[in-house]
């Protein structure tokens, strides 16, 4: 069966290099619709693979009018397919059909940036159901150029003060373009107009489901693989164990789990992942424990990117051992997600084409000749959390909050001792089981401790103590490349504090954390 079949039908965004392309999928997708996004030099090869239903033209930060600006390749406007152009995506279009842009300057208006809103002067099928003639909606605009003249076939079904042509339509041919950004959340109706566009106008259903991702994803794996052995370095982390499911799922016993612990896990978290593996699923796993080995190389180390370094090549050299010991393997999985693989183009349009390339366990694939698997390429986080849960991962698993490879040694700043290392997992166990208890688990992005290599002066029953400090620190995020620190009650910080300094031997002060991100990180080290 052909992909497109598979999947319920699909859609190809192209690329023009806008910061919020990849909201356009998360949009699409919510309305039930596998798509992909393939920058603009790479969309016929996309294309191809794909058979799409319809297709969107993104954003960009270049500018119509300039010369070598990006364009789409003519064969999509010659395939029939319904087209929505979103900002450059409707000034690219006009351009290309035979219509005028210019630069905001010469029109003697500038451009628009931020909140905006248009008034609907026509009935047209992105607005089905949604908006009426005469009304007005909010919408976010970014943009200095603008269409000054449409193509032949367009007519204009909502204007804006700053943009005569906000929406328009060529009913005929299928083609939309919108001057505003329908896939960010400040245009409220957003997400709907562009469902309208992949529904109602391209005509699919909407009712793409993870259990038919995983399907196709099976197949794929299967094909891929053959009668050949696949190993998974089991992190502990979501990613890593959704892969390893859904492989199992594919090609049974072919795949072997290989948890490396370091000794740097959370409280119970290495007991964790081996009774879901073998008990659960009944995956083949080898539990390789290294803390010992692990802890002895961190003897004295307290510079933080010598502590990531020498975990990240101790990693890399147990987990070889290991594949040597079971007869080595074919392939190797990784949980590498969609964000981590997308290509950002660049926005003049020439061939500089930037891969983001993203390795789970850097250097391996190439050191031990294996090919990678990658079932989580096409994913967002929130989608392996629901494919997780299609797989039967237990929800308290598929929620956990991220995990970094280096552990708790890059929460340790100084020396990483196993003594510290103790101290550090009873305080993060009782924070995390009151921010449970506060159903405050699934608001965070992840919240953690933190051991200070600081001894303050307490006094407890009337005794001096000369302890550690420990740091509490909680973010929201989306994807983690920019975090907001968690406000909580002050209550609940006192109750945490008072919990941890009573119960944890080696702590006698608890600090919170207020830096977002930027200027901080999320992690101390
Ligand atoms: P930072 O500290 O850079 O962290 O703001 C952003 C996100 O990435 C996680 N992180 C890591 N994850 N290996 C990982 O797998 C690492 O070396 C690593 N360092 C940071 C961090 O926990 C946060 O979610």
């Amino acid at each position: 069966m052909e992909l497109a079949d598979e999947l319920g039908g699909t859609i190809l965004i192209v690329d023009f290099g806008s910061q919020v392309t990849q909201l356009i999928a998360r949009r699409v997708r919510e309305a039930g619709v596998y798509c992909e996004i393939a920058p603009f030099s790479m969309a016929e090869e996309a294309f191809a693979k794909l058979s799409p239903s319809g297709i969107i033209l993104s954003g960009s930060p270049a500018s119509v009018p300039a010369e070598g600006s990006p364009r789409a390749p003519q064969m999509l406007f010659d395939s029939g397919l319904p087209i929505l152009g979103i900002c450059y995506g409707q000034q690219v279009m006009t351009k290309q059909l035979g219509g005028e842009v210019r630069p905001g300057h010469e029109t003697g208006e500038g451009g628009e940036f931020g909140r905006a809103f248009l008034t609907v002067t026509e009935d047209c099928a992105l607005f089905d159901g949604l908006w009426k003639v005469g009304e007005r909606h909010q919408v976010w605009m970014s943009h200095g150029d603008k269409v000054t003249d449409f193509a032949p076939g367009f007519r204009i079904v909502a204007k804006s003060d700053g943009a005569p042509f906000a929406v328009i339509a060529n009913e005929e041919k299928k083609y939309y373009g919108t001057q505003f950004h329908p896939e960010v959340v400040h245009t409220p109706d957003g997400g709907r107009l562009i469902a309208n566009f992949v529904r109602h106008v391209c005509g699919l259903s909407g009712d793409w489901t993870m259990a038919a991702y995983r399907d196709a994803q099976i197949r794929a794996i299967r094909e891929q693989v053959g009668d050949g052995k696949v190993i998974c370095g089991l992190s502990g982390g979501v990613d890593s164990a959704v892969a390893a499911v859904l492989i199992h799922e594919a090609i049974g016993d072919q795949l072997t789990c290989v948890f490396v612990d370091h000794g740097l896990m959370r409280a119970n978290e290495a007991a964790e992942v081996v009774s879901l593996f073998r008990g659960h699923y009944n995956i083949p796993l080898v539990h390789v424990d290294a803390e010992e080995m692990f802890l002895s190389g961190l003897e004295g180390v307290t510079d933080p990117e010598a502590k990531r370094k020498f975990i990240g090549k101790t990693f890399i050299d147990v987990f070889e051992a290991e594949a040597a010991k079971i007869g080595g393997a074919d392939f190797l999985a990784q949980g590498t997600l969609y964000p981590d693989v997308i290509e950002s183009v660049s926005f003049t349009g020439g061939p500089s084409v930037t891969i983001k390339s993203h390795h789970n366990v850097g250097g391996l694939p190439e050191r031990m000749n294996m090919q990678l698997v990658e079932p989580l390429r096409e994913l967002f986080k929130d989608e392996v959390r629901d494919l997780g849960r299609e797989l039967g991962l237990p929800d308290a698993f598929v929620q956990r909050h991220p995990f970094p490879g280096p552990g708790l040694a890059i929460r340790i700043p100084g020396e990483v001792t196993k003594e510290r290392c103790d101290i550090l997992r009873k305080a993060d166990a009782i924070y995390l089981e009151e921010i449970r208890n506060a159903g405050l688990y699934d608001a965070i992005w992840q919240a953690f401790a933190v051991l200070l290599p600081v001894r303050t002066v307490g006094v407890m029953g009337d005794a001096r103590t000369y302890d550690s400090v420990c740091g509490l620190r909680a973010v929201t995020s989306v994807d983690g490349m920019t975090a907001d620190v968690y406000p909580f009650e002050s209550a609940f910080l006192q109750n945490v504090a008072t919990r941890i300094i009573n119960e944890v031997q080696g702590i006698n002060r608890v600090v919170y954390d207020y830096t977002s991100k930027p200027p901080g990180t999320i992690e101390w080290e």
